[in-house]
């Protein structure tokens, strides 16, 4: 087989691409390990960024992201018995989307397979070849045949433990890390979200945070430590917890009710430089990894996909290399500002045990200064809205 892009992912990143390219007439085919029902079982993210609307819109995949998604104009932070709501439009003039990853998923997935594009699922040993060259290809077995498809470059959306990033290690490849001393448990339950807009609480007894899929739908979490297991957890043990995190108004208003998914993930920040070698380019989870506290995890996969998108536009319509060459810098550029907040938003609302007393002074004055300087918030709102493109 040969075709213009083989994407390998079939998560936000492959399909974001893979709907852009094919609304420019570029021809694209997007290869996964796993299948369509196992990738819409996955639980993540759940807020967007105004630019990651508008490239669902650019996708034509938007309509019902429009009419289900809830518009979010701030969020509460909960912090020394108080409560401060963060004026996101009021702020910035911008609001943010509530609309699961699952959702938007099926969205792309759906108005591909309207489109007619290919996608190939189930495929075992993908493995990208040659990129150094003009020839790139990709392999990969199915039903115990090989099959081997040609084209003019590869997209590396696999997602962190994805074959394209791996297929470079040793070449130049530089990583940066840090990994967190905790992880958030999450409950996903349809149940009636406690407030019509998110609340970030920093408590004693570490991190919790009320999010929300849809106006029947929770989606909460709790800080807890490495060593915990889910099957530890029972639900009525989860909403004893999140409600000890809570304000005592919001805690009695909560609803709670049986978890319909219930999973522990760990936080680390990791960015991979350079984020392309030769026609193979890294996007998304298989470039960079964010701590979930900022909600940035799939927004920066879509802001990849916007620079990607735009030199392979360049590539094909102009003959021009202009935006491949720059690809890399302009997608690092934002990659590190998100970067910084998601690490800063981390460090400000969890529980670090190790930093001792000096720690969590500074983290009080920290959100006291907030809580009483427009010019912080600004500053906090503008980043949570999403840098510009
Ligand atoms: P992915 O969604 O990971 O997609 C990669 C795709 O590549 C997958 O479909 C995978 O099956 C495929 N793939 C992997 N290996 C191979 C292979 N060998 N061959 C072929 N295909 C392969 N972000 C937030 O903002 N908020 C959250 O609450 C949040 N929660 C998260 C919870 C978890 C457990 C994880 C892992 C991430 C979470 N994120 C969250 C981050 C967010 O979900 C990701 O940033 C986003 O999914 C990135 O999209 P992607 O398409 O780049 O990667
Ligand atoms: C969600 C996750 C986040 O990390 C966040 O900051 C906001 C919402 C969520 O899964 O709903």
């Amino acid at each position: 087989m040969r075709t213009q892009v083989a994407i390998i992912g079939s998560g936000p990143s492959g399909l974001l691409l893979g709907q852009l390219l094919s609304k420019a007439g570029i021809d694209n085919v997007i290869i996964d390990r796993v299948d369509r029902d196992y990738i819409l079982g996955r639980i993540r993210a759940g807020v967007l960024e105004v630019g990651a609307v508008g490239m669902m819109d650019r996708a034509g995949a938007g309509q019902r992201m429009h009419a289900e998604g809830l518009v979010h104009d701030g969020f509460a932070l909960s912090f020394s018995g108080r409560r401060h709501r963060i004026d996101l439009k009021g702020l910035t003039g911008t609001s943010v989307m509530v609309y699961g990853q699952t959702e938007l998923t099926r969205d792309l997935m759906d108005q591909r397979e309207a489109d007619g594009g290919v996608s190939i699922y189930d495929a075992a040993n993908v493995t990208p070849h040659d990129f150094d060259g003009e020839s790139p290809y990709i392999t990969y077995d199915k039903d115990g045949v090989s099959h081997r498809i040609d084209c003019d470059f590869i997209a590396g959306c696999d997602g962190y433990h994805g074959p394209s990033r791996a297929a470079v290690e040793g070449r130049g490849l530089k990583t940066y890390e840090k990994v967190y001393p905790f992880g958030w448990l999450g409950i996903l339950a349809d149940v009636p979200p406690v407030d019509h807009e998110l609340i970030y609480a920093n408590h004693a007894r570490g991190f919790a945070l009320c999010s929300q899929r849809s106006l029947t739908r929770s989606r909460y979490y709790v800080q807890v430590p490495l060593s915990d297991k889910v099957e530890q957890w029972s639900d009525d043990a989860f909403w004893d917890e999140i409600r000890r995190r809570l304000p005592a108004d919001v805690a009695e208003a909560m609803v709670t009710g049986p978890s319909i998914e219930k999973s522990i993930a760990p936080l680390r920040s990791f960015v991979a430089e350079p984020l392309r070698f030769g026609r193979l380019f890294l996007v998304g989870d298989a470039g960079h990894i964010v701590p979930p506290t900022g909600a940035k995890g799939l927004n920066l996969a879509a802001s990849d996909v916007h620079y990607l998108f735009e030199g392979l536009q360049g590539f094909y319509g102009e003959k021009s290399m202009a935006g491949i060459d720059a690809y890399s810098a302009r997608a690092l550029s934002r990659i590190w500002k998100a970067e910084r907040f998601s690490w800063s938003m981390t460090m400000l609302l969890h529980r670090f045990p190790a930093e001792g007393d000096f720690g969590q002074k500074v983290q009080e004055a920290e959100l006291d200064y907030l809580s009483s300087s427009e010019a912080a918030q600004t500053a906090m709102a503008e980043n949570y809205v999403g840098l510009p493109y």
